[in-house]
């Protein structure tokens, strides 16, 4: 009997610090204001963008959710107003998986708006079945990269004009796990020879945190500095396309592993919030993050030659290179 009240009482203390040190984590601690700053999170209508946002609205920001599904947006708006008392809220339509999309975006911004302090490039799609985006890129690389890549460099020169800036890169732990050992293959980046829906999803976050670098190296000296992250393991709809691909995603995620074992979407938010306005992160750029603190990606992240090819070939996927 008292075997088991103990060995019961055991696995209860263990099961809280796991939750408490390692499912939950630290929040974000920074009281910074954001009083006439404005601020684009991508994906804010549900999720860690949508939770983003609304701290990004309680500091005083003016924010612009830059969603796909703008009844939803309006919706996650209104509930942003009301939550935070801010009127400051705005919506604009945005579908990363079209680069023309991101450019009517991105010329309404610019037409509207004098100034951009942080843009939160949030957006993803993990796990599809092999989609192509209205350009014909493979899904998750058309929307998890290469439609940020172009947005950003659409708003650079505003962002510049704001410094001091951030651009921050929701990632994900996916870029090493979910990742083969060869990396982004070069010569068949929307995966047409061979497609897997996992490998597709590591390689478009290993992408976002490879373009940080870079984008690090090209911002010295502007006063903008850029931060990619994994947020953790959060309970969204992030893995809705995911159970028709492999048959233990249900396993893994459902309702029972998301109360014991994710983190609630507002602690999922945290590490964007810590790197979007702590001030101990003010003058790094370049950075991964992981739990409210600096961490080390993968070996393949910190690339420097694959980041440069990596930049080159999307500069003319997207139809930049002059
Ligand atoms: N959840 C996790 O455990 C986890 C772990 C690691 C990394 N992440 C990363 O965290 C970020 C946010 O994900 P989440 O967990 O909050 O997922 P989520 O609830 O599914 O939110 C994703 C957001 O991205 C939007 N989106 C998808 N495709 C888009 C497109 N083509 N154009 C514009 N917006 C698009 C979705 O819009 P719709 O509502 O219109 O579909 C939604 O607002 C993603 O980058 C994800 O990779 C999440
Ligand atoms: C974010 O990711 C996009 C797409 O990968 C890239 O173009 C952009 O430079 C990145 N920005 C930062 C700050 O990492
Ligand atoms: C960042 O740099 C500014 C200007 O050089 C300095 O005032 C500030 O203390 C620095 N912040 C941190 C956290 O290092």
């Amino acid at each position: 009997m008292s075997f088991w009240l103990i060995f019961g009482g055991v696995i209860v203390v263990g099961y809280l610090l796991l939750r408490r040190f390692a499912i939950v984590g630290k929040s974000c601690t920074s009281k910074a204001r954001l009083d006439g700053k404005t601020v684009i999170v991508t994906g804010a209508n549900t999720g860690i963008g949508k939770e983003t946002a609304k701290d990004m609205a309680r500091r005083g920001a003016r924010v612009i959710l830059a969603c796909r599904d703008t009844s939803k947006a309006d919706k996650a708006a209104q509930e942003i107003r009301q939550d935070t008392g801010s009127t400051n809220i705005v919506v604009h339509k945005l579908n990363l998986a079209s680069l023309q999309s991101v450019r009517d975006f991105s010329q309404k911004i610019l037409d509207e708006e004098n100034r951009l302090d942080i843009l939160i490039n949030n957006a993803g799609i993990m796990m599809c079945p092999q989609w192509e985006t209205e350009d014909g890129f493979e899904m998750q690389m058309g929307t998890n990269h290469l439609g940020p890549f172009l947005l950003t460099n659409l708003f650079l020169d505003l962002i510049k004009k704001s410094a001091p800036s951030r651009i921050v890169n929701v990632s994900s732990t996916a870029h090493s796990l979910f990742t083969p050992a060869g990396g982004i293959d070069f010569d068949d980046i929307n995966c047409k020879k061979s497609y897997d829906p996992m490998a597709a999803y590591g390689k478009s976050k290993l992408a976002n945190i490879l373009f940080t670098r870079a984008l690090a190296k090209r911002l010295k000296g502007t006063g903008v500095t850029t931060y990619s992250l994994h947020p953790g393991s959060i309970q969204t709809d992030l893995q809705r396309t995911a159970a028709d691909q492999y048959f233990w995603a249900p396993l893994l995620f459902n309702k029972f592993t998301y109360a014991f074992f994710f983190k609630t979407p507002t602690q999922g938010a945290q590490t964007s919030i810590f790197c979007a306005v702590d001030e101990s992160v003010a003058n790094s750029s370049g950075k991964y993050y992981d739990a409210v603190a600096e961490a080390q990606p993968s070996k393949l992240a910190q690339d420097d030659n694959a980041a440069m090819r990596l930049w080159e070939i999307s500069e003319e996927m997207v139809g930049l290179k002059k």
